[in-house]
């Protein structure tokens, strides 16, 4: 037989296997596992590397609105090039609802920005923000049915939170549907009282963004979102976790019987709250929701990573530029917390750390970081087996690491629109130094080989944790 391509003499690893074999690919779909494949218009030597699925980051917001006067700095052109850069193959954005707005509106306003403008393959969540009796009613079972199967909601954020009563009609909508329900726990009503607080003791500094977001705020909302998810017995995501007290919520609920899925973030892992406690504004970097703790909760984190709490690893990327009037630094946000865009960059840094500080270091081994890196991010989000595996019949979507390799982060490297990266001057040993989407290399050595508009829209099929 004749491929299109051969990766000849690489260890592939999968999320239960690590093996070695020659990947036959035909099509943009792997034909063939075996040794001594022959035969190939293009042959890509694989030895000494790891043959991995690419990376499916699945909580990953690009070109949204974000309030007035700031812009978010990745369209869906440079937030999927950084992407393919740090080694993922695939992305699910998030596709933000107005209010009034109904959900096919929001779509057809995402599928426009992506349209064209995609390295890697995308797909969307619906946050809804608006659940009216038709967008719960009518919309969501028909979009579920056309391939949008998962959406998010706040518990916090003025304009976007859902009260308790909206979040359990949202859950009922998503149990009948079929929909996975991501839900961003954190208590408004709380960090409200605790601005005000600040605000009347002039405590006004990016610091105090981790102290009006303190960790029982996530965790009561955990609990909250946890127990409203069993009152309708509904599947859920808890996203972004944090630190410990919140992951014991995940764990009660697991052992009561609840189809719960976790998610963190190497925010969690590699930052602290003392990180926006900077000098000249410089802590505004920093600034995401919820916040990075203390080393207690990395510690926490990773043990979560390890014992199987989290099952997503994800970047939350969310980029602001940091020297920008209409970023970070924009004339508000310089005097107060509260108008400093929450988020920071991450997609393409995701994988290196974990690999790095995961793997490398020991903390876990190579399958533990393909499932939490990728694999589960496709069966909890209906992309599997076309995605998140090596495997006959899968895309083949597919990362080259070399584990040798050193690289000390820079922002320049990224790719991306922000202007900084939090993990400037970060030593990663560990690199994805090819990126194949469907059988083409898009990224070799930092350099894009693809072609804009190569990244598919991707309709995905129920979560696996819904079926
Ligand atoms: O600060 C963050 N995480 N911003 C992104 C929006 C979200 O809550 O995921
Ligand atoms: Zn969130
Ligand atoms: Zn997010």
């Amino acid at each position: 037989m004749r491929y299109d391509t051969i990766i000849r003499h690489g260890t592939v690893v999968t999320a239960s296997d690590v093996f070695k074999s020659d990947v036959g690919i035909v099509d943009g779909r792997i034909v063939a596992m075996a040794t001594g494949l022959t035969d190939a218009d293009e042959i890509i030597d694989a030895t000494g590397l790891y043959v991995m699925p690419g990376g499916i980051d699945s909580h990953v917001h690009l070109d949204q609105p974000s309030g007035p006067d700031i812009l978010m700095a990745d369209d869906f052109e440079s937030g999927t090039r950084s992407a393919a850069i740090g080694g993922n193959t695939t992305v699910l954005a998030f596709c933000m609802q107005e209010k009034g707005q109904s959900l096919r509106e929001a779509l057809k306003a995402y599928h426009a920005k992506a349209e064209g403008r995609c390295h890697i393959d995308v797909s969307f969540h619906l946050v809804v923000t608006d659940p009216s009796p038709e967008v719960l009613g009518q919309e969501l079972p028909a979009l579920v049915a056309d391939g949008y199967t998962s959406i998010k909601v706040f518990m916090t954020y003025e304009g976007l939170r859902l009260r308790d009563d909206e979040i359990l009609s949202t859950l009922d909508a998503a149990r009948r549907t079929g929909a996975l329900v991501m839900v961003h726990c954190e208590n408004e009503d709380a960090i409200r009282y605790l601005i005000g607080r600040h605000e009347a003791e002039g405590h006004l500094e990016p610091k105090y963004h981790a102290t009006v977001r303190p960790i029982a705020a996530e965790r009561e909302a955990t609990h909250r979102a946890l127990s409203l998810a069993e009152i309708t017995e509904t599947p859920i995501v808890i996203v972004h976790v944090s630190n410990r007290q919140a992951m014991e919520e995940i764990r009660r609920a697991r052992e009561r019987g609840q189809k719960i899925a976790g998610e963190t973030c190497p925010q969690y892992l590699m930052l602290t709250a003392d990180d926006l406690d900077a000098d000249a504004l410089e802590g505004a970097k920093y600034v995401c929701s919820p916040p990075p703790r203390d080393r207690e909760s990395q510690e926490a984190c990773w043990q979560g990573i390890e014992q199987g709490v989290f099952d997503l690893f994800s970047s939350d990327h969310c980029p602001f530029r940091f020297d920008d009037p209409e970023g970070k630094l924009n004339a508000r946000g310089r005097r107060h917390f509260r108008w400093i865009p929450n988020g920071i960059p991450g997609v393409a840094t995701r994988l290196p750390i974990l690999f790095s500080e995961g793997v490398m270091k020991g903390r876990i081994d190579l399958n533990r970081f393909v499932a939490i890196t990728s694999t589960n991010h496709a069966k909890l989000y209906g992309l599997y087996p076309r995605k998140g595996t090596i495997a006959i019949g899968a895309d083949a979507d597919i990362t080259l690491w070399d584990p040798e390799r050193f690289t000390m982060l820079t922002n320049e490297m990224l790719q991306h629109g922000a202007d900084y990266t939090p993990y400037e001057g970060l030593a990663v040993r560990g690199w994805p130094v090819r990126t194949i989407v469907r059988g083409k290399t898009i990224v070799k050595d930092e350099k894009l080989t693809g072609s804009l508009g190569y990244g598919a829209y991707l309709k995905r099929e129920r979560s696996s944790l819904t079926r």
